[in-house]
């Protein structure tokens, strides 16, 4: 069975061409220069880039896979959660391709892409497993029973760990997006340098908070500039990332632990950096739990992990109706 997928939930257009769980193409195209002047995603601009690129991006990755549409057996897009006005560009599109074409559509829900996207390694998980997802838009707990049932255990409360990311690199004026720039420069800081709060909230609770550890880098930030001392930003950056890992990996293995599962996940951008693959690895190498990670260009934004969702929703559920719309927060669990 051949996929087409389409993902437009943010500010990466992507499509990619599947034959089951094998990637044939995965292409996209990135709109961090427009973005970046703005410090952060202008949700008007993301959708008219979509509009611009979607064409020749699936014309492209039909290309790159060397089939044409006609070979295509199903259409898979994201429906939610996401920016509406970009959501709309790759899901409209999809229905009206499949409406032309005659080939079946399905709407997919982005977190399932981000869950499932460790299926397009060569190695791997078995079901159950525990997905850490970390990006720009979300940081979750979930726990996969299988391709198409999804429970949310946790969520976060205030900002995405992405988020808090894109938000501390802004206040120290590095460019959008920030994660990867706030995680580069940490490697010259010292990670214990500075104690920034730890949200650990209600014992048990598998719930995020970053926004108080982002307005505390601001205050440190502040006082420094008041006081006439130099703000160390690598030592900055360092012990930033620390608090964010810290929680992340911490929850991540309490999840595990409450609900006796001994394989873990993760997914979206935030799981490319380098400190929370390395230090959750090592955490469930000492607690003897198996841990998978997808390779760097399935952690972020891309429409590979939505065309191998689609699949396994189209087998269980069946399609989607054409008169379906897309929506702003996840459907699952
Ligand atoms: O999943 P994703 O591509 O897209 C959306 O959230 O829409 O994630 C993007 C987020 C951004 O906030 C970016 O700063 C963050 O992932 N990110 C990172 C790293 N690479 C990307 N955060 C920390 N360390 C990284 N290496």
């Amino acid at each position: 069975m051949l996929i087409l997928g389409i993902e437009t939930s943010c500010d990466d257009t992507s499509a990619a061409v599947l034959r089951k769980d094998i990637v044939l193409s995965n292409v996209l195209s990135s709109q961090d220069d427009i973005h970046s002047k703005y410090g952060g995603v202008v949700p008007e601009l993301a959708s008219r880039q979509h509009l611009q690129a979607i064409n020749p991006i699936v014309e492209s990755a039909l290309q790159q896979a060397g089939v044409q549409l006609s070979d295509i057996d199903l259409i898979a897009a994201t429906q939610g959660p996401g920016l509406i006005g970009s959501l709309l560009v790759g899901f409209s599109y999809s229905k009206a391709l499949s409406h032309v074409s005659k080939i079946p559509f399905v709407g997919v829900d982005h977190m399932a892409g981000h869950i499932l996207s460790i299926h397009l390694n060569e190695n791997k998980p078995q079901f159950p497993y525990i997905a850490l997802i970390a990006s720009g838009g979300t940081s979750s707990i979930y726990l996969a029973k299988s391709f198409t049932e999804f429970s949310c255990l946790g969520r976060t409360r205030d900002d995405a760990a992405g988020e808090a990311f894109d938000k501390v690199a802004k206040l120290l004026g590095l460019p959008y997006p920030g994660g990867p720039h706030v995680s580069k420069i940490a490697t010259e800081g010292n990670p214990a340098q500075i104690k920034f709060p730890r949200a650990w909230l209600e014992a048990d609770s598998l719930d995020f908070s970053f926004s108080g550890l982002k307005t505390a880098v601001l205050n440190f930030v502040n006082t420094c500039k008041a006081q006439n001392k130099p703000v160390n930003i690598p030592d900055i950056c360092a012990s930033f990332e620390a608090a964010v890992v810290e929680v992340l990996v911490t929850k991540t293995i309490k999840a595990a632990k409450l609900h006796n599962i001994s394989t873990i996940t993760i997914g979206g951008g935030v799981s490319a950096n380098t400190s929370l693959r390395t230090q959750l690895k090592q955490c469930c190498l000492d607690k003897g739990i198996d841990f998978f990670c997808p390779q760097i260009t399935f952690c972020t934004d891309n429409a590979a992990m939505i065309a191998l969702a689609g699949y396994h929703e189209y087998r269980k559920n069946g399609g989607t109706g054409l008169e379906q719309d897309v929506y702003s927060r996840s459907h699952l669990g």
